[in-house]
């Protein structure tokens, strides 16, 4: 039988060669993927659906990590940047579209008066801790979700290696719809914590009035609040989900859906912090690069004048709806549950007697892959996914549920395995 992924593995050995793990991005390595069963390179996207480099079809759940949120090659983002490229990319000098960009971001995000680009999530969080530690003149921060690859956040993690002790000892971590453990930070650090930053949700949902008494929590004890809205933000609310739960922090960080899959984050906030910028050190060659401003150009606008966030919440709805019938259908309430935001939910999966959820999730992913659907435990949404897209998704559902279910009842799942499971990896949610 001919080998479905025989591109991917034959490109897999050659970037081994001269890529370290063979991708740019954690996730989007065959730490995730487990080779063999999975598409390694994708060659191109339209919409919802991506072509792999054996020419496999996908409706893609991932959306490039949610950084995707009209859909690949939009037609007007398309042509914006098509525009802009004609008319150079860099310059010498700032361009225009910084501050048009700006503008729009101050009208649509309620904490948000002023602004700073960068280009990855991880530059818009690291420039909001700097700022913070500048404007409190403090050193410690409590952190709470992921915020990115650089020290001052990994080193908190399993992950830590290579980040000095030093700055491992000033990151603290508190736990979600927990304000008790955050509390307790500040007692262990009296006068010390410079930034509470945190996603404001990812899986769960806030408790009661969480947010708001981390808010109040916050500003009793002179630290700064940051809502990391990376992936929130262009998704939960036109105004990210600050709006959604009537919450405003000093500070927001945006980025991933921003600009349609082009490089741009962003930092924004109250004015009287915000200055600090002009005293820190934030900056970078390509902060003010203009196609990718030109993107987020477009995708704002039609955040603000179209139906997107409600479109990405009311079709994620019909996942969600849909999974918990199938759920209850198959009688798999032990393996399976669903949760979070209906524009990113996520299919939790639990271990099964002796059964690790990773291998559970590897039989899962290899099923999924081979039936031209992308999803890695989570369904991040598009303004592309149709409702076809949605009933292929769970028509998928319903055959691998019960497929998995029988797999575990008659203790053979490593026998449907085609390769050696994945391995655990450091978990930030
Ligand atoms: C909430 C959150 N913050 C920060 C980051 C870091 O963003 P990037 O990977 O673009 O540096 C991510 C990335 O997944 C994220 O989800």
């Amino acid at each position: 039988m001919k080998n479905r992924y025989r591109n991917s593995d034959i490109y897999l050995q050659r970037a081994l060669n001269v890529i370290p793990l063979a991708s740019q991005t954690f996730s989007k390595s065959i730490t995730q993927f487990p080779q063999g069963v999975s598409p390694l390179f994708i060659e191109r996207g339209q919409g919802c659906r991506v072509w792999d480099v054996d020419g496999n079809e996908y409706i893609d759940f991932m959306n490039a990590l949610l950084s995707v949120t009209l859909g690949y090659n939009d037609a007007d983002v398309t042509k914006a940047v098509q525009k802009q490229i004609e008319n150079g990319v860099s310059f010498s000098l700032p361009h225009r579209l910084e501050t048009e960009v700006a503008e729009i971001i101050v009208e649509l995000f309620p904490c948000a008066e002023m602004v700073r680009f960068g280009k990855n999530g991880t530059d818009a969080t690291s420039a909001a801790i700097r700022l913070a530690r500048a404007y409190t003149d403090r050193d410690h921060v409590a952190v709470c979700g992921y915020h990115g690859w650089q020290d001052w956040y990994i080193g908190s993690t399993t992950r830590n290696l290579g980040v000095p002790k030093a700055v491992r000892e000033l990151t603290h971590t508190f736990c979600y719809n927990d304000l008790d453990s955050l509390q307790e930070l500040f007692e262990q650090f009296p006068g010390q914590i410079a930034a509470v930053i945190m996603e404001p949700m990812n899986v769960t949902w806030p408790k009661g009035g969480f947010l708001n008494d981390v808010k109040e929590l916050a500003k009793r004890n002179g630290a700064v609040l940051i809502f990391d809205e990376i992936i929130t933000g262009c998704r939960f609310a036109k105004g990210g989900a600050q709006e959604l739960f009537n919450v405003v922090p000093d500070l927001v960080t945006i980025g991933k859906g921003l600009a349609n899959g082009f490089p741009l984050s962003a930092v924004a906030g109250k004015k009287e912090i915000m200055l600090f910028m002009e005293k820190i050190f934030f900056s970078g060659t390509f902060g003010g690069e203009t196609a990718s401003l030109a993107a987020a150009q477009v995708v704002l606008t039609k955040i603000m004048n179209q139906n997107v966030v409600e479109t990405l919440a009311s079709q994620g709805k019909k996942i969600i709806d849909g999974i918990v019938q199938l759920i209850k259908k198959h009688e798999v309430e032990y393996i399976f549950s669903v949760s979070g935001h209906p524009s990113w939910s996520f299919l939790q999966t639990n271990a099964v007697e002796q059964i690790s959820s990773w291998d559970i999730n590897t039989l899962l992913f290899q099923e999924l892959f081979a039936r031209g659907i992308i999803a890695l435990g989570c369904h991040n949404m598009s303004y592309s996914h149709t409702d076809e897209d949605i009933l292929s998704l769970l028509n998928t559902y319903d055959e691998v549920f019960p497929f998995i279910r029988t797999g575990i009842e008659q203790q053979n799942i490593h026998k449907l395995l085609k390769v050696n499971p994945l391995k655990p990896l450091f978990k930030v949610r």
